[in-house]
């Protein structure tokens, strides 16, 4: 990853939930380079508590789950007890979806993907704020997805709890925005992570280690739909996490920041040019 370091984050306190692997984890590292005293947490212990030590004494680990309150709660707690603030919250945790027919969807699924999705960030802007109100400033920055703008593109449970962590950002962008804290979202389109491979029913441990394979596969599916080519990794939305958490977006709030190389803008130029021989040999066909 090619970053200039510049410091911009010196003295933030920022907290990464769902921090252990994938985007929440290039985040977290992007925001130290740039100066932030990081709190990682997620489920996963070792994979945390390796990360804080790369990132460096200030940087430390957390366990937390996100279904269950007190657990999220008990981040923002560390935070405030340990280093006196939190100027940042980014919530990541996320589980994996398989794209499926409706006939076919695990009621039970809706719940699960909303627990984590809707109610993990949910208590997570609301231990947030009371600290950040009280401090007259603060961001909070949820990973959502464009599975929760556009249908076809995940499972139906996934896309309806993104599309409901897109508007529990707005709703909490235009309450807290009036006391100096700002509220917004990224939606990532596809992105090489473990989350993938965990949908298929692989162990997070190893799933974390097949997103570098994913690259050829995801480039070769993604040439129809994404009009920047190529596979994003977590290293291409962490930026928008930073810009988002920094004063440079100061007044930026209930937004919606999608990372996804031009997908939900729409397809290729080229796939549609590609597609006007075939309509000229039909019309020639029917005109003459
Ligand atoms: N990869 C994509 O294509 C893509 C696209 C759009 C949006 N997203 C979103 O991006 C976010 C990050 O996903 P990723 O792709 O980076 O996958 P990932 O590497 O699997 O990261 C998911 C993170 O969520 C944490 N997590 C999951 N369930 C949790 C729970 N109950 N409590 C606390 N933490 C929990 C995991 O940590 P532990 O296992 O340690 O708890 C892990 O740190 C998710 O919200 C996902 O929906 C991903």
């Amino acid at each position: 990853m090619e970053e200039s370091v510049t410091g911009v984050l010196e003295g933030h306190v920022s907290a990464v939930i769902g921090g252990t692997s994938g985007i929440g984890a290039a985040v977290a590292s992007l925001l130290a380079e740039e100066g932030a005293i990081m709190v990682i947490a997620g489920r996963r212990q070792k994979e945390g508590e390796a990360l804080a030590g790369r990132l460096g004494p200030d940087a430390c680990f957390v366990g937390a789950d996100v279904t269950r309150e007190s657990d999220v709660a008990a981040v923002v707690a560390h935070a405030v007890e340990r280093y006196g603030r939190l100027d940042s919250l980014v919530n990541s945790a996320g589980v994996a979806a398989m794209a499926g027919h409706v006939a076919d969807v695990e009621l039970d699924e809706l719940s699960r993907m909303t627990a984590v999705h809707a109610g993990g960030v949910l208590a997570g802007i609301k231990h947030a704020a009371p600290v950040m109100i009280g401090q007259g400033s603060g961001s909070i920055v949820t990973v959502a997805s464009i599975g929760g703008r556009l249908a076809g593109w995940t499972g139906h449970a996934y896309s309806a709890s993104k599309a409901a962590v897109l508007h529990l950002t707005r709703s909490a962008a235009v309450d807290l925005g009036e006391h100096g804290v700002r509220v917004n979202s990224i939606s990532p389109g596809p992105v090489r992570t473990g989350v993938h491979a965990e949908g298929a029913g692989i162990d997070p441990a190893v799933a974390d280690r097949t997103a570098g394979a994913l690259a050829p596969a995801f480039a070769a599916v993604l040439q129809q739909w994404q009009p920047v080519r190529g596979a994003a990794t977590p290293d291409d939305v962490a930026p928008a996490a930073l810009w988002l958490v920094s004063d440079a977006s100061r007044f930026v709030n209930g937004h919606d920041l999608v990372v996804d190389g031009g997908i939900s803008a729409g397809r290729p130029l080229s796939v549609g040019l590609g597609e006007l021989p075939r309509l000229g040999a039909a019309l020639m066909a029917a005109t003459t």
